[in-house]
């Protein structure tokens, strides 16, 4: 299997890669004529470059989770179960709140997509589940299966601010609690889903034998990307539990990337800044004057929102961040980028 996937892709400029094969001949661009006259055909194969990967999602099976967001608001795992439903993802859409989950799988079929463009529907399904029970992990990842027999990606975005209060201060059972919705919960997730990604490797060999097209995404099984927070990179959040949390969602996905590379399968983490979401804002919403404190609290000084980190995490998803696992991006306007904000 090894041996298979490190002469995909990744291994493309070198010239012990037998480009002259018809699986590989499609997928590469052929220099300009006149550079090509002047080489032997294994140097011509070498010199060939190859195609760009696509940027699309059709075909793939994406588990979002915390998709449910608030009413018709939104959140962040909502926003990027439209954006991977507008790239042709068949989605599945989890959430303790199955209303809300439900929401979301309308607002993204009312989405315009490339598939409505093309009267297909994007597919998804709404599926209820507390992901910090096993079982209900396990349900999650089967019911995908159920539905799309197939799992190619999983983004954990399950989070809350948890308790307030220092270490002296804080609960310990709400400390516990909070742990476990905001790390293991990625962890149970990717417990499930790794299996069912592994097993990607297969499914796409034996399309290449039946002569499919070759979609570019032969070397990977999965891309599970884990929401994080700039919390989780600095200190300076009033309470213990939220920073610790997301510090240890930083440090899970570099373990989970050098536990899983080998398999083709990319762990990434999204850190994302003080985007303006249900869960910050409260049911009472968030004063004019805190929303813009926390607007110019950044380089840009312009007010983040879910969608800001969901194109950050459909990027990730796909097949253009083939070569990028145990990375921590920020999407913080610039926040953590400088010492300080005040420049002038
Ligand atoms: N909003 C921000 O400013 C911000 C900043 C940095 C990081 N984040 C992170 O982004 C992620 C999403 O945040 P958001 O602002 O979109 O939140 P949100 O409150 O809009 O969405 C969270 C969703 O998770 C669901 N959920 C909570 N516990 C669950 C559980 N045990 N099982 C299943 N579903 C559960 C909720 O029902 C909700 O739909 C979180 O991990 C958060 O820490 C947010």
């Amino acid at each position: 299997m090894l041996a298979r996937r490190h002469a995909l892709p990744g291994a493309i400029a070198t010239p012990c890669l037998n480009a002259a094969s018809p699986s590989f001949g499609s997928r590469y661009f052929r220099l300009p004529s006149s550079t090509r006259r002047s080489h032997n055909s294994a140097a011509d194969n070498s010199r060939r470059i190859p195609e760009p990967p696509r940027r699309d999602l059709f075909g793939r099976v994406a588990i979002v989770t915390g998709a449910g967001s608030r009413g018709d608001e939104l959140g962040v795992g909502r926003a990027v179960a439209m954006l991977l439903a507008r790239d042709g993802a068949a989605v599945v859409c989890v959430d303790r709140n199955l209303g809300h989950a439900q929401r979301t799988v309308e607002m993204l079929r009312n989405h315009d997509t490339p598939q409505q463009q093309q009267k297909q529907p994007p597919r998804a399904i709404a599926v209820e589940a507390d992901v910090t029970r096993d079982t209900d992990c396990a349900a999650a990842v089967s019911q995908a299966l159920n539905a799309f027999g197939r799992v190619d990606v999983l983004v954990n975005s399950v989070g809350v601010l948890g308790p307030p209060g220092t270490a002296v201060e804080v609960e310990c059972q709400e400390w516990a609690r909070g742990m476990e919705i905001n790390v293991t919960s990625m962890m149970l997730m990717a417990r499930h889903s790794i299996p069912a990604m592994r097993k990607n490797q297969g499914s796409l060999a034996s399309s290449r034998r039946a002569g499919q097209e070759d979609d570019g995404h032969s070397a990977l099984c999965g891309s599970i990307v884990n929401i994080g927070s700039v919390a989780g990179l600095r200190g300076g959040t009033p309470s213990l539990l939220y920073p610790t949390s997301k510090g240890a969602v930083v440090n899970m996905t570099r373990a989970m990337a050098a536990h899983h590379g080998a398999e083709g399968i990319r762990v990434n983490c999204v850190c994302p800044g003080m985007l303006y979401t249900p869960m910050v804002c409260g049911a009472n919403g968030m004063s004019p004057e805190t929303r813009e404190a926390r607007r110019r609290r950044s380089l840009l000084r312009t007010e983040g929102n879910a969608w800001d980190c969901a194109t950050a995490v459909r990027f990730l998803a796909g097949d253009e961040a083939r070569w990028i696992t145990g990375s921590i991006l920020t999407v913080d306007a610039g926040a953590t980028a400088a010492v300080s904000i005040n420049l002038s």
